[in-house]
């Protein structure tokens, strides 16, 4: 397969997706794309450059890849034969915090992706990025093996448990179903839009604002340093010319130590800002329960098969992140829907979120109160699928965050609540209203995996001796 026509990329407002988004729009001049990114932690849709994000080439698509109705559209409407996966929880520690949510996202989300890669049945070359992370630790002596790709893998920490995982399901549904899967292990990437939760990003603030360098245990851990560019020429390659069912390490035999880049870092930042060398302190902190020491491992499969090897020097790539570091940037990190937008809290939000450049639509389904048009549409297919109303009205907004802001507080000739005491069918507009709505609307933000905000009422909280009009304020235990 050379070029392909259309391709869609899973994560690609993330760091190493954005890249590939950057670096692929140029490489596959002929190609159009679409992106499906939810938007967690650190990805923002303006990582993505403004060149490619004005292209009619390119498309954004807000969801999470378990909502299988999105997925299926977008392969069917855009004819979609190449898929690249990057969307992941990527972050150590927060797997370590969080391991069943990294699970659920990791794992089970891409399963249910999967499903609907299988249902479409038309592509024709997947590629799935996954980690040196899953072969576990290498040892530290100079003359170690660098692990090939038909090592075990031995995964050292939850995240790369559950990209060993994913793997699993990746050789299964090629088996299975024949869906066209290379798979590519590939090192440590660096470059620019890195979350400043990882090693470079966080040193080059440090280094910025001439702190001391906090690092994890003994700051001995080696590992070895890939220009994202060189990584996102290896999975072009592999969608070029990687067989299906193999795997390909991509990677460096350049290490360094923490400790050690600590000292490039702060030199090249100095250097960017002409100043003098500072002096480079480091301040330890708390290790991870098993900080893996080093990823050793060996590139000669891609290096024969796909004729990649990496060609960007560390000093070359270490300038290009400090550059791109200290340049301003606009970030667009989320779109919001809002449920009950027009009421007086909806207003203010509204407002806020237009100060402050944040993307939202208002959301039109009532919950709970069904139209005589919607619900003669429902009753031709399922006449208790209620919640369909909801669903396809979210599929259609593509947002990644929702804000319930509905509620009962005032009808009739009342304008405070005392207008919800009149009686047993005020009862109902209450408990439709007050509970029902947001319970339905957090159930469902679950199911397609958005974001779920509520706003609550103080009148949960009831006065008492410890909390007097005026006095000390209530906090989250203090509900009766
Ligand atoms: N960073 C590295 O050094 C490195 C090395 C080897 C492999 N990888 C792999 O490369 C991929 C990308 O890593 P990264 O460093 O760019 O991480 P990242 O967190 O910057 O990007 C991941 C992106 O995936 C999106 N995403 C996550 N779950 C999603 C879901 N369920 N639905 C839709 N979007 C979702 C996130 O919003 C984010 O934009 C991951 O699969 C990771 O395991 C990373």
């Amino acid at each position: 397969m050379s070029a392909p026509k259309n391709v869609l990329i899973t994560g690609g407002c993330g760091f190493i997706g954005a890249n590939f988004v950057n670096f692929i729009h140029f490489a596959w001049p002929n190609c159009n794309f679409v992106n499906i990114d939810k938007l967690i932690l650190n990805s923002d849709v303006n990582y993505v450059c403004e060149e490619v994000r004005n292209s009619p080439r390119y498309e954004i698509v807000l969801a999470d890849i378990r909502n299988r109705d999105v997925i299926s559209r977008v392969l069917n409407s855009k004819s979609i034969d190449t898929i690249i996966h990057f969307a992941a929880d990527c972050t150590s520690t927060r797997c370590y915090n969080e391991p069943c949510e990294a699970l659920e996202n990791n794992v089970i989300a891409y399963v249910q992706f999967l499903e609907a890669v299988k249902d479409y049945g038309k592509i024709e070359k997947f590629v799935h990025i996954s980690t040196d992370e899953v072969y576990g630790d290498s040892g530290m002596g100079s003359d170690e093996i660098p692990k090939s790709e038909a090592e075990l893998m031995y995964p050292g920490n939850p995240y790369a448990a559950t990209k060993a995982a994913g793997e699993a399901y990746a050789h299964l549904y090629q088996q299975a179903f024949g869906i066209p899967i290379t798979l590519l292990r590939i090192n440590n990437i660096y470059g620019p839009q890195q979350w400043d939760v990882k090693l470079v990003p966080r040193f080059i603030d440090v280094a910025r604002k001439q702190q001391k360098f906090t690092v994890q245990g003994t700051g001995k851990q080696l590992r070895s340093w890939l220009y994202v560019d060189d990584a996102a020429d290896g999975i072009r390659l592999a969608a070029e010319k990687g067989k299906v069912g193999e795997t390909y390490n991509l990677g460096t035999y350049y290490e360094k130590n923490v400790l050690e880049l600590a000292e490039s870092v702060q030199a090249e930042v100095d250097k960017q800002l002409n100043r003098p060398p500072s002096k480079v302190e480091f301040i330890s902190i708390p290790d991870r329960p098993y900080n893996d020491m080093r990823y050793l491992i060996d590139i000669t499969k891609a290096k024969k098969e796909l004729g990649w090897e990496p060609k960007i020097s560390f000093e070359d790539g270490l300038a290009r992140v400090v550059a791109s570091a200290l340049k301003p940037h606009f970030a667009q990190k989320m779109s919001i829907a809002i449920y009950g937008g027009n009421g007086w809290i909806g207003q203010k939000i509204q407002k806020l979120l237009q100060s402050r450049k944040i993307p939202y639509k208002i959301a039109k389904s009532k919950i709970g109160i069904h139209s005589t048009k919607q619900l003669k549409k429902l009753l031709s297919k399922d006449i208790l699928n209620f919640e369909k109303i909801i669903i396809d009205e979210l599929n259609e907004l593509c947002v990644t965050h929702v804000l319930c802001c509905t509620g009962r507080t005032q009808g009739g000739n009342f304008k405070t609540i005392e207008y919800l005491e009149g009686g047993s069918d005020k009862a109902y507009e209450n408990l439709r209203d007050n509970l029902y709505c947001p319970l339905v609307l957090a159930h469902i933000s679950q199911k397609l995996g958005l974001h779920y905000s509520y706003i609550g009422t103080g009148y949960l909280f009831a006065y008492d001796s410890e909390h007097t009009i005026g006095g000390k304020g209530f906090d989250d235990a203090g509900m009766s």
